[in-house]
């Protein structure tokens, strides 16, 4: 599985879903975190901090000497590698554009990558641009996250119609496996409204929802993923659903597409 995990918004959770996937999906499969994010903050989940080179960023530069061996940080869990992001990658980014291969440049850097995992899980950078949209192109799946804040569900029903046109487009072939809910204040009266007014879209929202929980953070500030640090935790036991209900919605949508 190639996985993008996308929103047009910040701050709802992509991260944290992306760090706690690749940690329980290196545990029965060799696994790849691609940080396609000029914030990086996918590989210091890990507590993997790059330079300009030795990142996605160096990788993809059209002009730079980076390589996927010095980029990749092999074994930073039993069977997880990490290919880190740099903020250069911004630039880098741009520069592809005005040349007219963005859209392609992280699907050919992980072609050759890509026998040598199970499983590659791409962060993206909150929006609907251009570096998010190589990651799409690069992905045969995607999966889309919003909390129980209304800004955040349209944000995701916009980002299910992003998808779309570039699969209208042929930029790429990734199935939408579903929305997750995450951060989710189960309590809360705005978290029944927004779920209700999804229910109304066809936006597939996923079974499991994640809680919101201190320990995430706290996880985050460890360098631990919570399925790691805290794993008989409710919100841990929530992300190891979530990735049982990924793998399954995605070998559905491969069964029916062939
Ligand atoms: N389930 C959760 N419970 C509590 N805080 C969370 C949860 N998921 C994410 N967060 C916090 O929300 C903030 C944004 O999460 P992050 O994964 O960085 O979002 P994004 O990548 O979409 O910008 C971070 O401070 C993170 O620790
Ligand atoms: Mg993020």
């Amino acid at each position: 599985m190639r996985l993008a995990i996308c929103s047009s918004k910040g701050g709802v959770g992509k991260t944290t879903t992306a760090a706690n996937l690749v940690a329980v999906l290196a545990e029965c499969g060799r696994t790849l975190a691609v940080d396609a994010d000029p914030q990086e903050s996918l590989g210091r989940s890990f507590g993997v901090v790059a330079g300009s080179v030795d990142s996605l960023a160096g990788l993809l530069d059209p002009e730079g000497e980076g390589d996927s061996d010095t980029a990749i940080r092999r074994e930073v869990l039993p069977g997880l590698d990490v290919l880190p992001a740099h903020p250069s990658l911004e630039r880098v980014g741009t520069s592809l554009a005005l040349q007219g291969g963005l859209t392609t440049s992280l699907r050919r850097a992980l072609r050759p990558l890509q026998d040598r995992y199970d499983h590659i899980v791409i962060d993206t950078h909150g929006d609907n641009g251009n570096l998010t949209l190589a990651s799409v192109a690069a992905a045969d799946a995607m999966i889309t996250v919003f909390t129980s804040d209304p800004g955040s569900a349209l944000g995701a029903v916009r980002t299910a119609s992003f998808l779309n046109k570039h699969r209208d487009f042929e930029n790429s072939s990734a199935d939408l496996l579903g929305a997750v809910c995450s951060n989710w204040d189960a309590s809360g009266a705005t978290a029944r409204e927004v779920a209700g007014a999804l229910a109304g879209t066809d936006l597939v929202v996923f079974d499991t929802r994640i809680p919101y929980s201190r320990r995430v953070p706290a996880g985050t500030l460890a360098k631990r993923p919570v399925v790691l640090g805290a794993p008989n935790s409710r919100v841990a036991e929530a992300y190891r659903e979530l990735t049982d209900e990924v793998l399954t919605r995605y070998a559905k949508a491969k069964q029916l597409a062939s």
